[in-house]
């Protein structure tokens, strides 16, 4: 249930991505453990450990009877007659159904429980939104117009409830630190919620297979202090000097762009962004690239309208090589922040 958690990927999986590693090495687990438990849902570590326990046991105690009767009873001789022919054993059967009964109750009143307070939302919540689409997450905070994708912050101690939908296909909202998990069906809302309750970064996983790059759309939630919440710190768009544009353009593409565009030339699910510029004397100007509109090909300079359009209506102009990728429009990046993408993009120019 909670137990897997993906430990060293492989370097070539995240060549561009957030470092998947560094500072969250605590939050995995071995040997099928539970990871970190950094929530208030402690019930599922408890429950999770019992139902372990009870299965280790009946395992050995069912296979140790079993195979001690094959030994220890077995045909020594082709005529030998039947040792026994008792049918069966009237309280043998009542302990061995009572006691089982006993256990599953137990269980059963755990996992009730837990899944109560799993429903029942605090009053005092913060009410954020997360929007999944192939293959990234999008987060809204409460009472702010800054969104921020693929890292999250929420404060310690502070209930967070989040209201999940999907653009597309069904995604999951998987917080395996906080014990929490739940389908993002199209065209409904959903909503989990925790309190967080170690100060740290930790995985949040897409935990339902939803395409080519699933295995690329996780994020890192930041928990933080009351103080450093109060900073915003998902708001980091500064676009006032050009190097500043550049790397809020970086860190655009980081958090959106790059599980479907290198920028080294090489071919993922989408056309690479290195050569979208190129220098021409000591100029850097749009090349001229082929796409397919409207089912003919035509040639278009690389500029503001053609990158704004790419952005916000993919459908339109498709590169020549790529008719077949479908990328999620991302309708929310205004001008600003589509200038200081171009910006970065023309730091890859050659
Ligand atoms: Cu989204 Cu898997």
């Amino acid at each position: 249930m909670f137990t897997t958690l993906i430990q060293d990927p492989p370097a070539a999986a995240t060549p561009q991505g957030p470092d998947y590693a560094t500072g969250i090495a605590t939050e995995t687990d071995k040997w099928g453990q539970l990871t970190k438990l950094a929530s208030t849902f402690d019930d599922v570590d408890g429950l999770f450990y019992f139902t372990y326990v009870v299965c280790i046991f009946f395992f050995v105690l069912i296979t140790g009877a079993l195979l001690y009767s094959v030994v220890r009873y077995r045909r020594k001789t082709y005529d030998q007659p039947a040792a026994s022919n008792v049918t069966h054993n009237t309280p043998l059967e009542v302990i061995w159904t009572v006691i089982p009964l006993l256990i599953v109750m137990v269980m059963f009143a755990w996992g009730f429980k837990g899944s109560l307070d799993m429903t029942y939302v605090p009053s005092d919540a913060r009410q954020y939104k997360a929007t999944a689409s192939q293959w990234n997450w999008l987060f809204h905070y409460p009472n702010d117009p800054a969104k921020s994708r693929n890292e999250l912050w929420v404060e310690i101690g502070k209930p967070a409830e989040f209201l999940l939908e999907s653009t597309d296909v069904l995604h999951a909202f998987f917080l395996p630190s906080q014990r929490v998990k739940r389908d993002i069906v199209p065209g409904r809302y959903q909503s989990v919620w925790f309190t967080p309750t170690e100060l740290g970064e930790f995985h949040l996983f897409c935990a339902e297979y939803c395409g080519l790059d699933h295995s690329k759309m996780y994020a890192k939630m930041h928990v933080v202090t009351a103080e450093e919440y109060a900073d915003r710190p998902w708001d980091t768009f500064d676009d006032s000097t050009p190097e500043a544009a550049i790397k809020s353009g970086e860190s655009i593409y980081q958090s959106a762009c790059y599980s479907c565009h290198s920028v080294d030339g090489s071919k993922l699910t989408g056309p690479s962004w290195k050569g979208l510029f190129e220098k021409s004397g000591d100029q850097i100007v749009g090349a001229k690239r082929e796409v397919i509109a409207g089912g003919a090909t035509q040639t278009v300079t690389v500029d503001f309208d053609y990158i704004k359009e790419s952005i916000h209506d993919p459908e339109a102009k498709k590169a020549v090589g790529y008719e077949n990728a479908n990328m999620t429009p991302f309708k929310d990046l205004n001008d600003r922040q589509i200038k200081a993408v171009i910006a970065y993009m023309k730091t890859l120019a050659q």
